[in-house]
């Protein structure tokens, strides 16, 4: 599985909220690693809950840069971020009949970082810098 960087077109700007991005993307990067040596759904399930635990806080830190900047698509986003949380929460738990394969899971992971990034906060970084120029 290739590494996942975060290139300069998914950048917000916003230093805190580029490096919790960076810090998600660089904890699936090391359980594809890990998995791509044979780890398993038990072995990866610290560092599953600890991705989860750091979606939160990314997107609790996103809430407050967005209640702060009077984000006027805060509802909308915020939204996204609780349907991404619950999604996200149902495959952590453990090893299910319905719990997808760990490369499958790690690509929807991907999937989220990189399409919540693309979707919701570029559109919040280009209000951001908008705002600024005010
Ligand atoms: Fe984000």
């Amino acid at each position: 599985m290739d590494r996942h960087e975060l290139g300069e077109e998914l950048l917000t700007g916003h230093p805190l909220i580029d490096h919790q991005h960076q810090t998600l993307l660089a904890l699936i990067d090391g359980m594809a690693e890990a998995v791509e040596s044979g780890a398993n759904w038990s072995m990866l399930q610290p560092r599953l809950q600890l991705f989860l635990r750091l979606l939160e806080e990314h997107f609790r830190s996103e809430e407050q840069v967005m209640r702060e900047q009077y984000y006027p698509d805060y509802a909308q986003h915020r939204a996204v971020h609780q349907q991404l949380l619950a999604q996200a929460r149902r495959w952590n738990l453990s090893e299910t009949e319905h719990a997808p394969a760990l490369e499958e899971l790690l690509n929807v992971l991907y999937e989220v970082v990189l399409r919540h990034v693309e979707e919701e906060d570029l559109p919040l970084a280009f209000f951001m810098r908008r705002q600024a120029r005010c």
